[in-house]
């Protein structure tokens, strides 16, 4: 089969990860005769050097006429001044609301061979499969108000967490269908304690429940949340929640599997089913200090182009080769500065991708 993709390496570490997950994909597509025809764009930092923006319109036009979009991260120091007009984030909240993809969702799987890389105690972590659903275009990000100004008083900022029952309805259903394909269990999390937005998500994930009997619908604030992923988190399977409570979450659930360089994501305009248009990311950021040097884990970015295989192009069989060869890999003892381990080998990005590479197998 032929399919394009739309590549936005982005800023720090984003070429470094998206190349090896470039290698591995192609690797695939010649071990199983598909062909994969990458379309590069700019994002980002990288943009707004050469553009004068975070993402231009040719590049959104661009990524729509594809398949699917494989991002590396973005954001730097460079970019940081906090007065100034863009900012690289703003390019990847861009294409998000642009291509609709509402629904993101974070895989958490602890992998047995990194129970020791990880700084919970092995017992605690056993067994953790999880998956957070991430509201993606809409909440705290997107919300307006959304400025600082200045009055009598000093200086005033403002952001506005907001929710219409219309996106509420369509994450929660996207939560109470993954919780079917598993195990029949969903946390919807939210601060309905002290938010309206948050009473809104409840009332409507209690309406919805309805339409899923066979579904056990749990709420969770947000705090306790956090509180028990790090206390209780192989309890947990299914959770959804909001914007910005999702990203906060989901940078803690990453340290169940040892690192945020573990952590693949896919964003999709609906419930995932037949082959739908998708990004795939890392969760992790562009990790500056670390770019150039040839350090970043591109595991999280490879298992992103897996994700990419299972639910934009329905390609299972390779999806579950690029698993394995990270398993693989893993279990042969190579890991990245973040997951090392005593008496373990240590790589680099390109070697970590050659490893995974090679060891793509077609059934
Ligand atoms: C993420 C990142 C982004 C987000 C940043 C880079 C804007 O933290 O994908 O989790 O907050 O969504
Ligand atoms: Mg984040």
């Amino acid at each position: 089969m032929e399919f394009d993709i739309a590549v936005l390496p982005g800023d720090g570490i984003g070429p470094e990860v998206v190349a090896e997950a470039v290698k591995v994909l192609e690797t695939v597509g010649e071990s199983f005769g598909h062909k994969f025809r990458l379309h590069q764009g700019l994002i980002g930092g990288i943009a707004i050097d050469t553009l004068e923006t975070a993402l231009n319109e040719e590049t959104v036009n661009m990524c729509k006429q594809c398949d699917a979009i494989l991002l590396g991260a973005l954001g730097g120091p460079k970019w940081d001044d906090p007065k100034a007009k863009v900012h690289p984030e703003d390019g990847l909240l861009a294409i998000r609301k642009e291509c609709k993809l509402f629904a993101n969702l974070r895989p958490v799987k602890v992998m047995p061979m990194l129970a020791n890389s990880t700084n919970l105690k092995p017992e605690v972590i056993e067994g953790v499969d999880l998956v957070v659903i991430r509201e993606l275009t809409g909440g705290l990000y997107y919300g307006q108000p959304k400025k600082q100004w200045r009055n009598s008083e000093g200086r005033q900022g403002v952001d506005t967490m907001a929710y219409s029952e219309v996106e509420i309805e369509r994450i929660l259903r996207v939560g109470f269908e993954l919780a079917r394909t598993r195990s029949k269990k969903l946390t919807s999390v939210d601060k309905a304690n002290v938010l309206q937005s948050s009473r809104l998500w409840r009332q409507i994930a209690m309406e919805i429940g309805a339409d899923y009997p066979d579904i056990k619908l749990e709420h969770m604030l947000v705090d306790a949340c956090a509180m028990r992923l790090i206390q209780h988190p192989s309890e947990f399977d299914v959770l959804v929640t909001g914007n910005m409570f999702g990203d906060i979450i989901t940078d803690e659930a990453s340290m169940l599997a040892g690192s945020m360089g573990m952590l693949p994501s896919a964003s999709l305009a609906g419930i995932p089913k037949g082959k739908a248009f998708g990004l795939y990311e890392p969760i992790h950021g562009s990790a500056p200090r670390r770019a150039g040097q040839n350090l970043a884990n591109p595991i999280a970015t490879i298992l992103s182009v897996a994700m990419m295989l299972w639910y934009s192009f329905e390609l299972m069989a390779e999806a579950q080769a690029i698993e394995d060869a990270v398993i693989a890999a893993l279990e042969e003892g190579y890991r990245t500065y973040d997951i090392m381990a005593e008496g373990k080998t240590r790589v680099g990005t390109k070697e970590m991708g050659d490893l995974i590479a090679e060891r793509i197998e077609c059934q």
